[in-house]
């Protein structure tokens, strides 16, 4: 792919890759893209480089529009982990710059990734700025979205934020604009990228949203390290990070299970049942088929977590436990819970299920319901009559 221009003197020189399906656990369908972005001014900055296998694709890219990539003067690392600063070390080699910009924890971070003494490192804090001739980068920190390192990049000439991180989506395509791609599937890639990378950072992300609304930034183009770039749709995925970001839910359920002879699917679909009777919306989910990544994305808006699974050797079984271990990670909060399963003699999945429920400070509609190898009609009533409290407790429980 050719670079891209964004607007008169800047480009994306970044790079696609259709292939990746697994990022860190993170299964990413439609793959990815590690955007950089190249500024022609006095000085010329590239912002942020690829992933180490993409080196070569920058430096063509670099080449096709500057000629020769040494006229590059600055280099800004907004963020290191390694899929945005793995060609660094070959493109300061090629590239000689004159500075290499990054915050304190970019700089003890640089160095701890690739014992770069030589590198021409400038620690940068919030508030500071360069000038590059026409245009001035302003630098804001914006610690643990998504490293400690982490900050972004404001251009006030253009109403450009280069976010890294931020505003991301794991989404591979040949169109580099928001207004170019399918909404929806923009939108849910968005929401899966919140869910699974910058969901625990939510209390981070509130303060640095207001923080940019305090200082009153004109943004026309959020420029971010991964997917497209927002020009048409800024308000609807700032608003949608002011919700995620406050833990704000919709009024469903998500039901996720694992069973061993279908006794638990029984039950899941018997409370799956009782709560679309009150008219609430629910997802019924399989750990043995969704991946965990999907299930958390369906997490992201949840009111209510419910969860399944049959007791095997005194513990839930382990495709629960891969789930759970992944969702509590990732720190939901303000969510309402319940557990159930069914158990041969011992049963203590429901009990470490409502571990990981208190470890997330969900507030549990039901202690917990258990079933002895397959449920009866009446207990499968009983699972109904949950799932009608669990949709009741929907109902009442307002967003703070
Ligand atoms: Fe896309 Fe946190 O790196």
């Amino acid at each position: 792919m050719p670079p891209i221009k964004v607007k008169d003197d800047i480009y994306w020189v970044g790079a696609v890759d259709w292939n990746v399906r697994d990022f860190h656990g993170y299964s990413t369908k439609r793959g990815s893209t590690y955007n950089a972005f190249l500024i022609i001014d006095e000085k010329i900055t590239l912002f942020d480089t690829v992933k180490k296998p993409f080196t070569n694709d920058l430096i063509h890219k670099l080449i096709k529009v500057l000629g020769d990539p040494e006229k590059i003067d600055y280099i800004v690392v907004n963020h290191v982990e390694m899929d945005h600063s793995g060609a660094l070390p070959e493109i300061i080699k090629r590239v000689k710059p004159e500075k290499v910009f990054c915050s304190p924890m970019g700089y003890k971070g640089l160095k701890e990734h690739f014992n770069c003494d030589d590198w021409p490192l400038v620690e940068v804090k919030s508030g500071d700025s360069i000038s590059l001739g026409k245009r001035t980068v302003q630098f804001l920190e914006t610690r643990m979205i998504h490293w400690p390192d982490s900050m972004v990049s404001y251009i006030p000439e253009e109403k450009i934020l280069v976010s890294q991180d931020a505003f991301g989506q794991h989404y591979a395509t040949s169109e580099r604009f928001d207004d170019e791609v399918k909404y929806d599937e923009l939108m849910q890639e968005a929401a899966k990228y919140y869910a699974n990378i910058v969901l625990p950072f939510s209390p981070q992300v509130e303060k640095i949203l207001k923080t940019i609304e305090e200082m009153k930034l004109e943004i026309e183009m959020i420029l971010p390290d991964h997917g497209v770039i927002w020009r048409s749709h800024i308000k609807d995925i700032v608003d949608a990070y002011k919700r995620w970001c406050t833990y704000q839910a919709r009024d469903y359920a998500l039901v996720v299970y694992a069973t061993m002879w279908h006794s638990t699917e029984k039950m899941a679909m018997a409370i799956a049942d009782g709560i679309m009777s009150e008219g609430v919306s629910v997802k019924v989910m399989n750990a043995s088929i969704d991946h965990r990544s999907d299930i958390m994305t369906q997490v992201l808006e949840a009111k209510a977590l419910v969860f399944g699974s049959s007791t095997l050797n005194n513990n839930m079984l382990p495709q629960m436990a891969d789930v759970l271990t992944y969702i509590k990670g990732l720190r939901p909060r303000k969510k309402l819970g319940a557990a159930f399963g069914s158990f041969g003699w011992s049963g203590e999945a429901v009990k470490h299920m409502n571990k990981y429920l208190e470890e997330m400070q969900a507030a549990l509609v039901h202690p917990g319901y258990k079933v002895k190898f397959v449920p009866t009609h009446d207990q499968l009533k009983e699972c109904r009559e949950i799932g009608v409290s669990i949709a009741r407790a929907i109902k009442e429980k307002q967003n703070a």
